[in-house]
């Protein structure tokens, strides 16, 4: 009987790349997927670090995993807790002092030699790895398995940019950007074991420069109209870009480029110029208002999400309206909005905060402004007619799933013979958080993207 694995993921998609790789590693290991801690000898928490809830909610895991952990062991039996990721890097040594229950702590450049880790865990031997160490992981790692039509694909990792409220520069350590070559090879592997859509993911996804093969580097523009030439590779996604990193190369992949989808994740955090220089983000409202222009200029149907934070410290209500007035002017297709959450070793952290309710109304009326664009872009869908690659199968037999070239989710009522194919779709009205729509003409028709 194969030893059984939980492993639960927080945050971002890099972490859902991440634990897919943690659990290669650990298959070498001897170690299979199970879903619940409760038939695991041995469960793995991704934690994220962004903000403290995001943080706190790994500390209550680890209180119930605690708990079973002493149940095992008072039945003769045991659990190994392994901690990967941000909050892995964040607390280091000080995780074992506060959670000495904790097995293995690894952070997220070390987690290659997890396998290792937790074979001295197995001989008794608890361990903590949050090295920045000088060989790349993506050197070592066992090659991926792809997870199915749609896949992620890490490009880019890190940061250096250093926004005043940010942990990944500490946790992610430098950016760094994988070489060409291999991002070329593991997204064949991905196409040849049946992935259509690849996401790049990276930190700071568009200030990729991947060494290439003869010298020189690649822009994020360049590596996309390669990763466009692999057969079977239908659709590219790309996330997060960062305001400052794009650039005309960028636009024009997606003017030139088919596979390229029309949708932009664009975080920009605040629409006032003060708030933005804080924040330490180098760029201001309009150098932003300009890079979106930029990129829908190039490809008319492009749609942006983002991400906010209110209640920065220091944020007026003026400087809060400017937020408003931002999102108005570029109209969002998504987006996420957060209250400022101080994180410690941070510089703004230090800074004199915002009341709690000031930022709590401001996150509202964010939140319904975003909310109504969302409602109203989606309803902008009825009656058009979109390729949709399907991926799964529906929430009720006789439905599938998949998703539009601007993510949005749809389904209709088709065969499953549709999965996996792109297939031109009327959207016909709108489900609670999905388009409905049918299939047109008989019979599936593969569009060109
Ligand atoms: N690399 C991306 C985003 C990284 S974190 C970028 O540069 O935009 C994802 C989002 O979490 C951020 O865009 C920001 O909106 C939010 N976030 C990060 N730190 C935060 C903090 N301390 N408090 C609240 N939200 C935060
Ligand atoms: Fe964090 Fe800023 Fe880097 Fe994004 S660009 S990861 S928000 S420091
Ligand atoms: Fe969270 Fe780390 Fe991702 S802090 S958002 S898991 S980079």
């Amino acid at each position: 009987m194969p030893k059984q694995l939980f492993l639960k993921t927080y945050g971002c998609q890099m972490n859902v790349y991440d634990s897919a790789r943690i659990a290669d590693v650990l298959a070498l290991q001897g170690y299979s997927l199970c879903d619940s801690p409760q038939t695991a000898d041995l469960v793995v928490l991704n934690t994220c670090h962004i903000r403290e809830k995001a943080a706190e909610k790994v500390y209550s895991e680890l209180g119930r995993l605690h708990a079973l952990q002493r149940e095992r062991r008072a039945d003769g039996g045991d659990l190994r807790i392994a901690v990967a990721g941000c909050v892995a890097q964040a607390e280091g040594e000080e995780m074992r002092r506060r959670a000495p229950f904790v097995d293995a702590v690894v952070g997220p450049q070390a987690y290659h030699r997890i396998g290792e880790m937790i074979a001295a865990v197995e001989r008794g031997t608890p361990s903590v790895d949050t090295e920045f160490p000088a060989e790349s992981k993506f050197d070592v790692l066992p090659q991926v398995r792809a997870s199915g039509l749609s896949s992620f694909l890490t490009i880019q990792e890190g940061c250096d940019k250093f926004c005043t409220f940010c942990v990944v520069p500490y946790t992610r350590g430098a950016e760094y950007s994988r070489p060409v070559a291999d991002v070329l090879a593991e997204a064949t592997t991905l196409a040849a074991q049946g992935a259509r859509e690849l996401t790049l993911l990276g930190q700071n996804v568009n200030a990729y420069h991947g060494e290439l093969p003869k010298g020189g580097t690649a822009s994020l523009g360049d590596l996309l109209r390669r990763l466009a030439d692999i057969p079977g590779i239908a659709r590219l996604r790309y996330t997060t870009s960062h305001p400052r990193d794009v650039d005309g190369d960028l636009a024009a992949a997606h003017r030139d480029v088919a596979e390229v989808m029309p949708y932009v994740h664009l975080p920009v955090q605040s629409g006032a110029d003060r708030v933005l220089a804080a924040m330490n983000r180098r760029h201001t409202a309009d150098d932003y208002r300009r890079a979106v222009a930029m990129l829908r200029h190039a490809r008319g149907d492009l749609a942006i999400s983002g991400d906010f934070i209110v209640g920065f410290p220091g944020e007026t209500d003026a400087e809060f309206q400017d937020t408003l007035r931002l999102v108005r002017d570029v109209g969002y297709a998504d987006a996420f909005a957060f209250k400022f959450s101080p994180r410690p070793g941070t510089p703004a952290a230090d800074m004199a905060q915002v009341a709690e309710e000031v930022a709590s109304a401001r996150l509202e009326e964010l939140l319904a402004e975003l909310t109504a664009q969302r409602i109203a872009f989606d309803r902008r869908a009825v009656g058009t007619t979109v390729p949709v690659l399907f991926e799964r199968p529906g929430r009720r037999p006789g439905q599938i799933g998949g998703r539009t070239p601007h993510l949005q989710a749809v389904h209709v009522d088709a065969p499953e013979s549709h999965i996996g194919s792109i297939t031109e779709v009327e959207i016909i009205g709108l489900g609670g958080n999905s388009l409905v729509g049918r299939i047109v003409a008989a019979g599936a028709r593969e569009a060109a993207a």
